[in-house]
């Protein structure tokens, strides 16, 4: 017999504000996880090479400045609640600075000029402590057939799968590192929960499970949200 114990969720803080975790962060390996977002993306939606968009829980803004190299013709605004996130993501902007900005401010209400031709966000769902609030955000920033991508993490089974997890991708982390990624996975929604908070809020978005440990929000919000 296979021994499982479920996983109840334990949320985190909602907002990443110290310096030492914001610095851990911006200088940790998500390239290649970063780089796929863009590249799902890009595939997702290949009529969307110019216009709006906004990140939300933007973090360091590793993915506005991705997404902005990627589609020359795009303007990203990324949003964060956490100054210390928006530092890190300020000092590496360079020739980038006339194509994204970077707004301090938190989720719901945050001030920003809509509505946007897209809607992205990555790894923020699990830090909100009341889902919805993404939701809402997304069709509200979003406005009627706005693209969407969302990406997360979803919450493992067991407490078995959550220390392989960590063993598998951050056993070389620095603990700060490790702490977070911990945190996260227990404070992640399962792909279940995920589907009924969009069924709640009548978005008929794709929901895909796209690793052992993440899942992908995708598609266009309908007219009328
Ligand atoms: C795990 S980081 C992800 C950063 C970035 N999207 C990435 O993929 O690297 C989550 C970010 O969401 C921000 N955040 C969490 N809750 C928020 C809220 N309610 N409003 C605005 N930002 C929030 C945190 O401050 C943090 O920078």
């Amino acid at each position: 017999m296979v021994w499982r114990r479920a996983v109840e969720r334990t949320v985190e803080p909602e907002l990443m504000e110290d310096d030492a975790q914001a610095e851990a962060y911006a200088h940790a390996d998500f390239g290649a996880a970063n780089a796929a977002f863009v590249e799902r993306f890009v595939d997702t939606f290949p009529e969307l090479d110019a216009g709006s968009i906004v990140d939300l829980g933007c973090g360091p803004a590793d993915i506005p400045m991705r997404i902005a190299r990627r589609l020359k013709h795009v303007y990203v605004t990324g949003v964060d609640g956490s100054a210390a996130m928006l530092a890190q993501g300020r000092a590496m902007l360079d020739d980038l600075a006339n194509r994204i900005e970077l707004v301090e401010g938190t989720l719901p209400g945050v001030e920003v000029k809509s509505p946007f031709d897209a809607v992205i966000s990555n790894s923020l769902l699990h830090h909100l402590h009341d889902p919805d609030v993404l939701w809402r955000e997304v069709a509200r920033l979003g406005g009627p057939g706005a693209a969407v991508l969302v990406a997360d993490l979803f919450r493992p089974e067991s407490e078995a799968e959550v220390l392989r997890l960590l063993e598998q991708y951050a056993a070389d982390e620095p603990e700060v590192l490790r702490t977070d990624f911990y945190n996260s996975l227990h404070a992640a929604f399962t792909i279940e929960e995920i589907e009924a908070q969009l069924e709640r809020r009548e978005l008929a978005l794709k929901v895909e499970r796209i690793s052992d440990r993440h899942v992908a929000i995708s598609g266009r919000l309908p007219s009328g949200v």
